[in-house]
């Protein structure tokens, strides 16, 4: 079978998130881990549930962040009842956006965010762990139409840095690091790359406003600025 473990949890849901609760990944998603995650890879995933059980069961050294002890216990408990040895799975308790400051880390070959999704979290999570991610390692992000997971998908495929992959799951983008670059700080239209929102303007002010920057926050809009200024 390709992903055995995925199969068994999809045939019983664990109440892994409290009683009669599963918020696992997409079967597509954990079946992808299940498949990609060799043993002796280093890995961690902010949040917990199904996918910590599938990096234990992949043989991974992990690490869980997530504010549940709760969780973390019935994991365990759940790993022990499927036979998955789950001694290589460290969790941290406490919001990542919290614990992954001042977390020291191997360098990591996959890293699923699944913590938090509302902004900024989700954003803070990539920023906290893309420099740990190797060379070549992959980045899922789980609920990828959510506005905060979006953006690091809209920055990955105009980035060199990083390239998007083939989604692990109808839900589930994969991007991977080319190389160890910060995003670069440029202002104006250089930092929109393609993408401005004007919708803090009342509506009447928002095409005039769209066009003017367009225009002229370009390289060749400011030369032009610079042209027609009257000579001091
Ligand atoms: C959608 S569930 C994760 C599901 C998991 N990936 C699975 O396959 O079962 C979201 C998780 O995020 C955790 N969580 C919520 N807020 C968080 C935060 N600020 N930092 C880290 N984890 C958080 C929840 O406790 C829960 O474990």
């Amino acid at each position: 079978m390709d992903a055995p473990v995925t199969e068994s949890l999809k045939r019983k849901p664990p109440s892994l998130h409290g009683a009669g609760e599963f918020w696992g990944l997409a079967w597509k998603a954990l079946a992808w881990l299940e498949r990609t995650v060799q043993p002796g890879m280093a890995t961690l995933e902010t949040g917990a549930g199904a996918s910590t059980i599938i990096f234990a069961a992949a043989g991974a050294d992990h690490i869980a962040v997530t504010p549940s002890s709760e969780e973390a216990e019935r994991i365990r408990r759940m790993c022990a009842e499927l036979g998955v040895d789950d001694a290589r799975v460290t969790f941290h308790i406490g919001r990542s956006q919290d614990v992954l400051p001042s977390l020291e880390l191997p360098p990591l070959d996959v890293v699923l965010l699944d913590g938090a999704h509302g902004f900024p979290y989700p954003v803070l999570d990539w920023w906290h762990l893309a420099p740990h991610l190797r060379t070549g390692g992959r980045m899922l992000l789980d609920d990828a139409y959510l506005p905060a997971v979006a953006a690091i998908v809209d920055f990955a495929r105009t980035s060199a840095a990083w390239v998007v992959e083939k989604p692990a799951s109808f839900r589930t983008a994969c991007i991977r690091k080319l190389s160890d670059e910060e995003p670069p700080d440029d202002a104006d239209a250089r930092a929109a790359r393609g993408r401005m929102s004007f919708t803090y303007l009342p509506p009447g002010r928002r095409a005039v406003a769209s066009v003017r920057t367009r225009v002229f926050s370009t390289r060749a809009g400011i030369w032009v600025v610079r042209k027609l200024r009257p000579p001091s």
